[in-house]
């Protein structure tokens, strides 16, 4: 019995070197120590064995099983290392191919931002970045709006409980820490998104994006102000846009303006765009009032200036015909992939 455990011994050793996957390890493993095994149905015949034999094959089989227990395991290990050389050698992935299939593209509000702040940074205007976070006093104090102005109404925001700010509800905002900080002549856009508390439908939305202007310097006038507009329209639509300004309340600008522009695509004739008027009601614009230079530090008997905004998702919704402001936000990608 002795020779019987040390030929299977011998088998075993020579045979697993010779093993190349894991699988036929395993199968193998079980065909010599599992419960039906070789080795397992030799020391089952043990207890037929005399109390010295026993002792001695015993200790033998047990010594085999040990060792081949130990090559199992020696040669999964080497089995292992094998696959992972052998994948390491043909799996190689180029790791700097670019995933061209998956490449997204820029929102349509930001490509149309940018294109705006390409125009006015050719005419030497600075870009500034809009807060979202603001104060009560530079939201609505600072333009002219204070606590007991019903214009503060038409702009209802979200209040950080207690500690004077407010989630911005207008680009406006910017204008008095702006003429605070920059010495005149002043020439800036400020881009940035703002908040309001509104009702949610295809023309409104609590967060949109908006684009102010302003200019101060000595002797500026309603000119200026008609100029950089009907510039900054043609510049968008790709032809020379006409605009036409009625009286318009704004409490930050005296005297201050709507702004319409003639419909790009009908040319002013009428079309679905602009309801068959040939004219697009579009902004809010003026004469900075004296009351908000002033609070800007400078002095109105000086200092003049002009200052318009408006919500670039109306913009680009006249841009490219979409129906529906609610699109922006949504993270559908049916959407965004045609731009
Ligand atoms: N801040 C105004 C709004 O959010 C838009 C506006 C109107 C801006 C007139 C101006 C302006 O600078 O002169 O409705």
């Amino acid at each position: 019995m002795l020779n019987q455990i040390k030929t299977l011994e011998l088998t075993v050793l020579t045979k697993v070197t010779h093993i190349k996957d894991e699988e036929t390890l395993i199968q193998y493993r079980n065909d010599i120590l599992g419960k039906a095994g070789e080795l397992t149905t030799i020391l089952k015949w043990l207890k037929d064995l005399s109390p010295e034999e026993r002792g001695t094959v015993g200790k033998a089989a047990n010594e085999t099983r040990d060792i081949i227990t130990d090559a199992f395991e020696a040669e999964r290990k080497r089995i292992k290392k094998e696959f992972i050389a052998q994948k390491l050698e043909t799996e190689q992935e180029d790791v700097t191919v670019p995933f061209s299939h998956t490449k997204g593209s820029l929102h349509p509000i930001t490509m149309v931002q940018q294109e705006v702040e390409d125009t006015f940074t050719r005419m030497g205007f600075d870009i500034y970045d809009a807060m979202e976070v603001t104060t009560e006093y530079l939201n609505f104090d600072a333009v002219n709006v204070p606590k007991t102005h019903p214009a503060r109404d038409m702009q209802d925001t979200f209040w950080l409980e207690g500690s004077g700010h407010v989630l911005a509800t207008q680009t406006s905002c910017m204008q008095n820490l702006i003429m605070k900080n920059k010495s005149t002549p002043i020439k800036a856009i400020i881009p940035g998104r703002v908040f309001r508390n509104e009702d949610v439908d295809a023309t409104h939305d609590n967060t949109f994006y908006q684009v102010e202007w302003i200019v101060v310097d000595k002797w500026i006038g309603i000119s200026h102000l008609k100029f950089t507009i009907t510039t900054m329209l043609s510049d968008i639509f790709g032809k020379e846009v006409k605009i036409r300004m009625r009286p318009g309340y704004f409490p930050f600008v005296e005297p201050g303006v709507e702004v319409d522009f003639s419909c790009p695509f009908c040319d002013g004739v009428g079309c679905k765009i602009c309801k068959g008027s040939g004219w697009i009601e579009f902004m809010g614009a003026g004469l900075i009032h004296p009351n908000v230079i002033r609070e800007g530090g400078l002095d109105p008997e000086i200092y003049s200036g002009f200052a318009f905004g408006f919500g670039l998702n109306r913009l680009v919704m006249i841009r490219y015909g979409i129906p529906d402001m609610r699109y922006f936000m949504s993270p559908d990608v049916r959407f965004l992939k045609q731009f």
